[in-house]
């Protein structure tokens, strides 16, 4: 079957996990996939997930299935960080969760939910640039894309993006990142978030959050902006999180699918339909990830712990943007890099062409996603010198 087939090129973001772990260089640095490191160069579980672990070790009694939409007591706290608590769409119980394995999930299972009821000629909406998997996970839809960086002056086009998204059709569906834009780094503001709720009000397009950051940026509460604003607006719109970031999950697998409804009945009925598409993709999610949010969210101390904990990585990521800055700063590399300062998350669009990353990856070992992204959690206090001045290299070269 597979005699004549072309092999697939390796993904470009988890490809590069694989060369780089190939490397036998010493000096290898991984600037590649978004997976959070402190100044050890590791990934450590947070303490409340260890805690949480504990009581799960001892006071689960059974490996029987999940319900279809996940663990029982995971749905309402994890809408309420999603959202607030307080939001007037939670009061009006027209909000439906379920737990999805990842963020990646959480987005692909919202999408057959939307396929499943969307005319054909139903246009998905992506920025440009975007994640380099929101193509793949919306694959079924035709895709267009709305104006989003702009490599000419370093941060958004927001005018070109606002033109473009006032074509949009009713009916279509609008990605947008929550916050910690992935790849660019680049946020909107509130005044900018406000004007995007009001236009898809107008239009009425359908909204699809991409939510893998939240707490990155500037705060749990903070980041949420985005959310709420447009959940405010009443229309149908879908909220994709994750918790492999602010949970350091990773491998549990462990986001969610927020479907919003203008009203709790519809929301009732996009619960069923939600039911019937995740049990033909995995039947349930698994649980583990699942019972340890459930588990920090419902105890006050755990949850405390657990908010230090995302403050700490977010401050050790805005660190390590100042310290890249100034060390480039400081080595006199003939370019303005201030602007990583204003981006958020774990991500920069560092403004280094497809040759410098390829000359980086080929001389330095350092590994970068192509377009120019790189991972501020890859850059310890160790590694940092070496990357400074291999940039220098880069650009002089
Ligand atoms: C990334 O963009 O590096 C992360 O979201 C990890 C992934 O799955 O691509």
């Amino acid at each position: 079957m597979w005699h004549n087939v072309q092999a697939a090129p390796a993904d470009v973001i988890l490809g590069l996990t694989e060369a780089f772990r190939a490397d036998g260089n010493p000096h290898k640095v991984n600037l590649g996939v978004g997976v959070y490191q402190d100044d050890a160069g590791r990934t450590p579980i947070l303490q409340a997930v260890k805690e949480a672990e504990k009581i799960l070790v001892a006071t689960e009694v059974s490996k029987n299935y999940l319900p279809i939409p996940g663990v029982a007591s995971f749905a309402e706290p994890v809408r309420e960080l999603v959202f607030g608590a307080s939001h007037p769409a939670l009061r009006e119980k027209r909000v439906v969760t379920a737990q999805t394995p990842g963020g990646t999930a959480a987005l692909r299972v919202g999408a057959d939910l939307l396929r499943k009821f969307l005319p054909q000629a139903t246009t998905v909406w992506i920025s440009d640039p975007t994640w380099a998997n929101h193509k793949g996970v919306f694959a079924a839809f035709p895709q267009k894309a709305y104006p989003y960086y702009d490599p000419v002056h370093i941060g958004i086009d927001f005018p070109a993006m606002l033109a473009t998204l006032a074509t949009v059709p009713a009916g279509d569906i609008v990605v947008l990142h929550a916050c910690c834009h992935n790849p660019s780094g680049f946020d909107l503001n509130r005044e900018q978030w406000d004007e995007v709720a009001a236009l898809a009000a107008a239009k009425k397009w359908i909204p699809f959050l991409d939510f893998a950051y939240q707490g990155f940026a500037h705060g749990l509460a903070e980041d949420r902006y985005a959310v709420t604003k447009l959940a405010e607006t009443g229309l149908d719109m879908l909220v994709a999180s994750s918790y492999s970031k602010n949970f350091g999950l990773y491998n549990e697998r462990c986001g969610a699918l927020s479907v919003v409804a203008p009203s709790e009945n519809e929301a009732a009925v996009a619960m069923s339909h939600l039911k019937t598409v995740i049990r033909v993709l995995y039947s349930n999610p698994p649980a583990h990830g699942g019972m340890i949010i459930a588990t920090i969210l419902a105890d006050q101390g755990l949850r405390s712990q657990w908010e230090g904990e995302v403050t700490a990585m977010r401050r050790h990521l805005i660190d390590m943007r100042r310290l890249l800055v100034d060390g480039l700063k400081e080595r006199g590399v003939n370019r303005d890099f201030s602007f990583i300062i204003r981006q958020n998350g774990m991500f920069s669009y560092t403004s280094l062409d497809n040759r410098a990353v390829d000359w980086l990856r080929r001389e330095k070992h350092i590994y970068m996603v192509a377009g120019g992204r790189i991972n501020l959690a890859g850059l310890t206090t160790k590694n940092i010198d070496y990357v400074c001045d291999s940039i220098k290299e880069a650009i002089a070269g």
